[in-house]
């Protein structure tokens, strides 16, 4: 390492380990704060940097990216960029590291438990005890619905759609998936291929995994929605942004679907007076699916690793714009 430090700024406090490595290495300009910096915020401190480990709350546009002249990457904390302009960050040359793999299992179990908790309805029991209405076992109290043996329709099929599908199977679930190009399953995984359609109309569960892009904003709408079996649950621990929300309120609020298990909302934080919050048929965690002690060490210290990479000038371990090495040619 040089004697001269590289000036890293970072958006979010972060756990001490992580702080200490990111200290070892670089001159860190730390957001100390368990909240977000504000876009004036970000604005005030990027044009120091050379490095910037970020968050899928910060948003990384043109305009910041111009008042960063020494800006050489950007690390974010997270396997989705699409808080990031990367077409921006591409033409100025600037690789975007992110940190796919290990956060994987950690979420398909999450989407699992959200599946779960939905079909048992664990949280409906949990408020009801609370409330003081379990007076004895009843025979129609609390009645869920059964994953064994039912349909699981997962859309995006990459490695979290494939881990939940290895989890649906120990379930003897029957598995449709749809993906963007025609792959098979891998090994071991007894999913079929469908059209997003005919996925809609024959899970009993649906679990969204694809990232947010032009093309998936939105790709749940109304029409879409109307396609699913009236008993239908709707899990997402993808992106809020894949979901028309209003037209899912709307839906919810007639029962069809059923229910909704949602990690993730078009805006975040929801507002505690959003409709969706009124309604008894959905399940809500705020963006908690990678959240497990050992994986989001796990994300920081890939960041870092991001970090250190593009500082020096090679390539990021975990580049979410590899054309951006063809532009730097
Ligand atoms: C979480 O949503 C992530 O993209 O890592």
């Amino acid at each position: 390492m040089t004697n001269e430090k590289h000036r890293v700024f970072v958006t979010r406090r972060l756990p001490q380990v992580i702080l200490d490595r990111l200290g070892a290495h670089f001159e860190v300009d730390l957001w100390d704060s368990d909240l977000p910096p504000s876009a004036d915020n970000l604005r005030e401190h990027a044009p120091n940097a050379d490095g910037m480990f970020c968050l899928l709350t910060d948003r990384i546009d043109a305009t910041l990216l111009d008042m960063a002249p020494s800006l050489r990457v950007i690390s974010n904390m997270a396997v989705g960029t699409d808080n990031i302009d990367l077409a921006a960050a591409t033409v100025r040359g600037i690789p975007v590291g992110n940190t796919p793999g290990v956060l994987t299992e950690t979420t398909a179990d999450f989407a699992f438990a959200l599946l779960m908790a939905s079909a048992r309805r664990i949280v409906d029991g949990d408020k009801f005890v609370r409330a003081g209405h379990w007076k004895t076992w009843g025979p129609n109290v609390l009645l869920g619905r059964d994953l064994f043996g039912a349909t699981l329709g997962i859309v995006g099929f990459g490695a979290i759609g494939q881990a939940l599908a290895r989890r649906a199977q120990g379930f003897s679930m029957r598995v449709l998936y749809t993906r963007r190009s025609a792959v098979p399953p891998p090994s071991g995984v007894d999913a079929t291929a469908v059209s997003l359609d005919d996925l809609l109309q024959e899970s009993d569960f649906v679990s969204l995994h694809v990232p947010l892009t032009d093309e998936t904003r939105h790709m749940i709408g109304s029409r879409e929605i109307a396609l699913m079996k009236e008993t239908a649950i709707l899990v997402n621990t993808a992106r809020g942004g894949v979901i028309e929300q209003g037209t899912l309120v709307a839906a919810l609020r007639q029962g069809r679907p059923a229910m909704a298990a949602l990690d993730v909302t078009s805006v975040e934080p929801i507002d505690s007076q959003d409709e969706l919050l009124a309604l008894p048929n959905v399940i809500i965690t705020p963006h908690i699916a990678s959240a497990s002690v050992a994986t989001r060490l796990r994300m920081a210290n890939m960041a870092i690793d991001n970090l250190l990479a593009g500082l020096s000038g090679a390539l990021l371990p975990n580049c979410a714009n590899l054309e951006v090495y063809q532009e730097k040619k």
